[in-house]
């Protein structure tokens, strides 16, 4: 199977951290985001794990909110002693709502509204990370009406081309995000930002993109962004004392990927952060994570029913489910790929190759194509697997279909953690 936590049951049924896929199905209906709770907890445990042992605990894990965002996750990654990146004031909303501390939490943003910068500065989030000049003197004027000094990081472009989507990647020169380091924009921006009476600039991030499988660029990320702060104190003499690098690593989607493991990644990105610092003879920074998919990537899969199959001679097969891009978009997106089972039929061998089709009115609406498959019938059950992250939050309303459910799994129990949608749900804003 995919991840470790699942297995097949004896008659024959996906099993999904000790609960039967098939029952849950049943029992909450479909579509159905099943989420794993103790591989949550591990993913979580694992990324402490290595600040503790590589950087004797000197860091602070925040988990990214856009993978996953709702109050019970919340609750879960902060009493496994992380924090929360956010990158929106309704991702903010939902942390604070959950009981998530501010000071344990990253505001991110591109484009933050007034708003945002407001309830970031009221809340006293722990560090707002600026994107650009406009934003630092917002965020200036905000903090001192509020008589607060708030504590930013900037958001850097280190001109890192990870290997991943182009959609996905963040850390090369053309990107929305930050400020460039090879123009000289970032250290124009730095010496801005240190400036400001009520701002109080701790330190640098970057993010050099999505479902990265190699331990190299991050590395490299490291080792630029340890060297740019070196530089910053030589041209300034101001020593920043905190780096955050971000998300990435990536997860097994296909049986054909092989991601290195975060651990192995976190470990490699210390040695350089640490073998730069001692190279320049600079004290080592606070590290911040921004880990998502990581976590909850494997610990999730999605349930469909099968609605109908259509066979086109020597042309393709569709499997036509009750869910799709609206719960899933990303195959619609970046043409993502992933395994599926059919859940009530996990032991037999996947025979087929077909299309999973949603039910949105576009052709591009599938879940895949080229999959194998066992042989499905009307009212099987699909598992589309490693669907924990960048599911439910990039879900849609489209076609006004209503959002899907999510369970929680423990040790076999399953509960709601966001209950199914109503068509009086979908009109409830309309007047
Ligand atoms: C700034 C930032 N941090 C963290 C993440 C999380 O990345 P991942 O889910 O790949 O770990 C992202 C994702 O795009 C991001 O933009």
């Amino acid at each position: 199977m995919l991840t470790p936590n699942l297995t097949v049951s004896p008659d024959g049924h996906l099993m999904i951290g000790g609960a039967d896929t098939v029952a849950l199905a049943k029992t909450h209906g479909t579509p159905l985001y099943v989420m794993d709770e103790n591989m949550i907890r591990e993913n979580c445990r694992g990324y402490g794990n290595v600040i503790a042992e590589e950087y004797g605990g000197n860091g602070l894990i925040c988990f990214a909110s856009k993978a996953l965002s709702c109050k019970e996750l919340y609750r879960i990654v902060d009493s496994e002693g992380l924090g929360a990146d956010v990158v929106s004031g309704g991702e903010l909303y939902t942390a604070l709502k959950a009981g998530m501390p501010a000071e344990k939490i990253v505001m991110h943003g591109n484009s933050k509204t007034n708003t945002e910068l407001q309830m970031a500065v009221t809340h006293g989030v722990g560090r707002i990370v600026c994107d650009n000049l406009p934003e630092l003197e917002r965020l200036d004027r905000i903090a001192e009406k509020s008589g607060r000094i708030a504590n930013i990081m900037l958001r850097i472009k280190p001109g890192i081309d990870a290997h991943t989507h182009d959609f996905v990647k963040t850390g090369q020169i053309d990107s929305k995000f930050g400020f460039a380091l090879e123009t000289g924009e970032a250290m124009a921006a730095v010496k801005a930002a240190s400036l400001y009476p009520n701002l109080h600039l701790l330190g640098l991030h970057c993010h050099i993109g999505s479902q990265i499988l190699d331990t190299e660029p991050f590395a490299e990320a490291g080792r630029v962004m340890v060297q740019f702060m070196d530089k910053i104190r030589d041209e300034i003499g101001l020593t920043l004392t905190e780096l955050n690098l971000g998300g990435g690593p990536g997860i097994r989607y296909t049986e054909e990927d092989d991601p290195k493991p975060f651990g192995e990644i976190v470990r490699a990105i210390l040695a350089a952060v640490k073998e730069s610092c001692e190279r320049a003879d600079y004290p080592k920074p606070f590290i911040l994570f921004e880990p998502g998919r990581s976590i909850v990537g494997g610990a999730g899969l999605t349930l469909y029913t099968v609605m109908a199959k259509k066979v086109i001679p020597n042309i393709r097969t569709y499997v036509l489910i009750d869910g799709g891009m609206c719960d899933n978009p990303r195959y619609a997106l970046y043409h993502s790929r992933y395994e599926a089972v059919i859940a009530n039929k996990a032991a037999e061998p996947r025979t087929e190759t077909v299309t999973i089709g949603g039910q949105c009115c576009e052709s591009g609406d599938l879940i895949g194509e080229d999959m194998p498959l066992q042989t499905a019938e009307c009212g099987d059950t699909v598992a589309v697997l490693a669907t924990g992250a960048y599911n439910y939050s990039m879900a849609s309303h489209y076609n006004r279909n209503p959002n899907a459910e999510m369970v929680m799994v423990r040790d076999g129990e399953a509960r709601t953690v966001i209950r199914r949608e109503t068509y009086e749900d979908i009109i409830r804003c309309d007047i």
